[in-house]
């Protein structure tokens, strides 16, 4: 496997092209920024682990029936994923009121939602990221009527799935960001990642926050939070 030119660099990742063109290289960064950009920094470390987290955490779900964009980890910041073409929604799950839904609709941070929520958003920066819902997913083209009621599906899996997991670990998953993307024949899976900046984590005994919103309100410790997920999750 050669690692070629740079075809993207996001706000957290960057992402090569390969000498086999279904396949790139994913390079996670120490890089964090919030508020779409607003806010910037970098949390030491953060690279390493949230691509050690992520994949776990994806050939957990593969084994679970969930398909994913993983391949194989190469080193520590860097591993290789199917190519896909990114679908251009955030799906945002949610199981307790926290973040942009407690501040949208009065909910306290906390209140168990009596059921999950599950929320679209239109990835496009320059909009910052807007709520969607699927009437303009399918107006925009963004996906179809049966992509849709898949990627539903495979959320609310995934969303039991990881709860589980994680509970087992002493933490509640609060609500989490995930992206899709589409192989060549149409296939969906999951891409991007799963870790401390694109899931809410609290302490299980204590509700200490183990995730982004430490970095995202100056709340210090962060390095330490995404260590301590890691260390429950890996044990090391
Ligand atoms: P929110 O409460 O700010 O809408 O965030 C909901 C979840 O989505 C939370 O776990 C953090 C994650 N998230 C991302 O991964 N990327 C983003 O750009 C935003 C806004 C949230």
């Amino acid at each position: 496997m050669k690692k070629m030119q740079q075809l993207y660099e996001g706000k957290a990742k960057k992402v090569f092209a390969t000498d086999d063109p279904n396949l790139y290289i994913v390079d996670y960064k120490d890089d964090a920024t919030a508020f779409n950009g607003l806010k910037k920094g970098t949390i030491q470390g953060k690279g390493v682990i949230n691509n050690t987290m992520t994949n776990h955490l994806m050939q957990y779900l593969e084994k679970n029936g969930i398909p994913t964009h993983f391949v194989e980890q190469i080193s520590d910041r860097e591993t290789v994923v199917k190519r896909v073409k990114i679908v251009p929604i955030e799906v945002i799950v949610r199981n307790i009121a926290a973040g942009s839904l407690s501040k949208r609709l009065g909910i306290p941070e906390g209140t168990k939602l009596q059921s999950t929520v599950l929320e679209f958003s239109y990835k496009d920066d320059d909009l910052g990221d807007p709520m969607i819902n699927d009437y303009h997913a399918l107006a925009m083209g963004l996906a179809t009527r049966e992509e849709l009621d898949l990627i539903a599906s495979y959320s609310f899996k995934i969303n039991q799935l990881l709860t589980d997991y994680m509970k087992d670990l002493g933490i509640e998953l609060i609500d989490f960001k995930l992206e899709y993307g589409k192989l060549d024949d149409g296939t969906i899976v999951l891409a991007d990642e799963i870790s401390p900046d694109t899931c809410r984590f609290w302490d299980s005994k204590t509700g200490e926050k183990l995730d982004k919103d430490r970095f995202r309100r100056d709340m210090g410790g962060v390095e330490e939070a995404y260590q301590e997920v890691m260390h429950r999750l890996m044990g090391k």
